[in-house]
């Protein structure tokens, strides 16, 4: 079975999470870049990210390196952005069909979900979907526990997936 990880991350909480994933589950990682990537700027960033999650922006992303139609099993990562998944995410669905595909889905967020979880799902639906897990800022708050969470959580869907 070929696994593999991919992710969007802004400030590293997601690549935090999504390295120890790749690591425990012996998964290639591939991160989503945009062409264009929003300002870090603390205040900025909220506008100009908000703005393009809320209007459903596409961005344009640096080509891929790896083909997620060569993988059985699939961990897609994100920040919760204004109560959706990040962009760069958007773009990927738009262009990739993974549908067949098992997935596990997990996020960081800063203690404002909402129902980000439906939308996540819903841009998933036709693939099987193995399990989820967020993640509240991990890089600032329990960062060694966040990573033994997600180890956990890496050894559970492997056991989960059904071939
Ligand atoms: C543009 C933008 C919008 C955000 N919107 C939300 C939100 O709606 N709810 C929430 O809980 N956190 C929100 N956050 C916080 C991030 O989800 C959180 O800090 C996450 O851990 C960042 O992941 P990253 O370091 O991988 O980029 C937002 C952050 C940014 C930059």
């Amino acid at each position: 079975m070929k696994k593999l990880v991919i992710f969007y991350s802004l400030d590293g909480n997601t690549r935090l999470i999504a390295e120890t994933i790749s690591e425990t589950a012996g998964a290639d990682i591939l991160e989503l870049k945009p062409v264009k990537e929003i300002t870090r700027n603390n205040f900025l960033k909220y506008f100009a990210g908000g703005k393009d999650a809320i209007l459903k922006a596409e961005p344009e992303l640096l080509p891929l390196e790896l083909n997620s139609s060569d993988y059985d099993l699939i961990f897609i990562g994100t920040p919760v952005w204004a109560w959706t998944y990040a962009p760069a995410l958007r773009t990927f669905f738009k262009n990739n069909d993974i549908k067949d595909k098992r997935v596990a889905l997990f996020y960081c967020h800063g203690g404002g979900e909402r129902n980000f979880i439906e939308k996540f799902e819903e841009a998933v639906k036709d693939s099987k979907i193995l399990g989820k897990i967020g993640f509240k800022d991990p890089v600032r708050n329990e960062k060694e526990k966040d990573v033994a969470r997600a180890r956990e959580w890496a050894v559970e869907i492997l056991k989960a997936v059904d071939f």
